[in-house]
């Protein structure tokens, strides 16, 4: 049998090796922009690689996809990034590749239309406004009342994330989330209803619309800027409140037409509903698949590799989450970041080894390294270290990230902001 030609569209790390080890012989065609070539990774693994200034329009996307596949003809397209998955559907449509849809990707990638599309479907009814200027905030509040939310209509990385609490707050609140947009394709702001409850994201394996909730992740956030602080996999819930959070899901998922992928989804349990805040056509950040790997044994980035070039997957998972439920003994996992306060150039790092040897931790990284500058929590870009751990409760496994993190000491030389 020949083997199998990808097109990747946008870089993501390690996945192509992912996907390389899942197809044997597997030939990489890869054409991204400018902005993520740091996504590329071993260049000289790829067939052939593209890359194009960011403003590139879809008319040449499409021609130098038409151009590889006349060359060598392509047989799966994949993205596992946030960007470019319309050019990803553009070309996949065009060359006969089963993918996501046009529609799909535009609305699951616009905050504002997301919101309208699971209005329409009954799924979430969250109401919200599309902002352009003070103005409109202002007119937007006055009709929607108070709490709200203020962000990016294509925000990613918690930036630009604003809570309004009353007119006091609607200057702060525009500039803060228009400053989020600086390196996003659109400065529209989005404003919603606030909602209040416990934060959860949940991690999905579609395949040929059958959805399974792989498992659901506790999520907690720094309240000023909803900046994600740590996760415990999987979330301590009663069994019917997963089933609500999974039905919701599903049914999300349904209404924004996603057949086949992994995704990624953050919600809000309020006192009464489940609340959607987002989701993305790709697997979550923050090691949230390292700790589903290690407590549930589904590798997600490799299942949607495996999807993207046509395998089957679900059946599989199924078999471990239900392997995970039977348990007696389940193990949980937990990350924690470290956020020190001190505003400055960080000067030493102590206390990694130390950290490493404690029970139960699985990885402890340092994003700040002596040198770097810590800013204000302006993004998730700005978490200085990360440890996560296992435990055999959610608690047993949050204590010991937790210790982890407070081994670390970040020597700061202060600035004034
Ligand atoms: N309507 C809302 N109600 C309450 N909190 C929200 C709402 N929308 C966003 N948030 C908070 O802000 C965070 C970031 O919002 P999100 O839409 O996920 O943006 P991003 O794409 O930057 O991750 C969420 O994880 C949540 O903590
Ligand atoms: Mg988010």
């Amino acid at each position: 049998m020949r083997s199998q030609h990808l097109l990747i569209v946008t870089g993501a790390k390690d996945q192509p090796d992912r996907a390389r080890s899942v197809s044997p012989g597997l030939r990489i065609s890869l054409i991204t922009r400018q902005e993520m070539w740091q996504r590329v990774w071993d260049m000289e693994k790829f067939a052939r690689v593209i890359v194009l200034p960011d403003d590139t329009g879809d008319d040449e996307w499409l021609a130098l996809a038409r151009t590889i596949h006349a060359l060598d003809p392509i047989d799966a397209v994949a993205n596992f990034t946030e960007k470019d998955l319309d050019k990803a559907a553009i070309i996949a449509a065009d060359l006969g590749i089963r993918w996501h849809s046009l529609e799909s990707v535009l609305t699951v990638g616009d905050k504002f239309q997301m919101r309208r599309s699971l209005q329409a479907a009954g799924v979430d009814d969250t109401p919200c406004e599309l902002v352009k200027s003070p103005e409109d905030l202002r007119a937007a509040a006055g009709r929607l009342g108070y709490p709200l939310i203020c962000k990016p209509r294509r925000g990613i990385s918690s930036q630009g994330i604003s809570r309004l609490t009353g007119p006091d707050d609607l200057d702060g609140a525009f500039a803060w989330s228009s400053s989020g947009t600086h390196d996003l394709d659109s400065t529209d702001l989005i404003v919603e209803r606030f909602h209040m409850g416990d934060e959860y994201s949940v991690e999905c394996l579609s395949e040929d619309g059958h959805h399974l909730v792989v498992s659901i992740t506790e999520k907690s956030v720094d309240r000023e800027h909803f900046i994600e602080l740590g996760h415990i996999v999987p979330a301590p819930l009663a069994p019917e409140a997963a089933d609500r959070i999974a039905d919701t899901v599903t049914r999300m998922l349904n209404a924004l037409g996603v057949q086949d992928t992994a995704t990624h989804t953050e919600i809000i349990v309020t006192a009464d509903d489940v609340r959607i805040v987002e989701t993305h056509l790709r697997c979550g950040g923050d090691r949230i698949t390292n700790m589903v790997a290690a407590v549930k044994d589904v590798d997600m980035p490799e299942a949607a590799a495996r999807r993207y070039l046509g395998q089957q997957v679900l059946a599989e998972a199924i078999r471990a989450v239900d392997a995970y439920e039977a348990a007696v003994d389940k193990q949980c996992a937990a990350i924690r970041y470290a956020v020190p306060s001190t505003i400055g150039r960080v000067t030493a790092v102590n206390g990694v080894d130390t950290a490493r040897m404690l029970p139960g931790v699985q990885e402890v990284t340092v994003l700040k390294e002596s040198g770097s500058i810590l800013t204000q929590l302006t993004g998730s870009g700005s978490r200085a270290a990360f440890v996560w751990a296992l435990g055999w409760s959610p608690e047993e496994a949050a204590t010991r990230a937790q210790a982890g993190v407070d081994a670390l000491e970040f020597e700061v030389q202060p600035q004034t902001p």
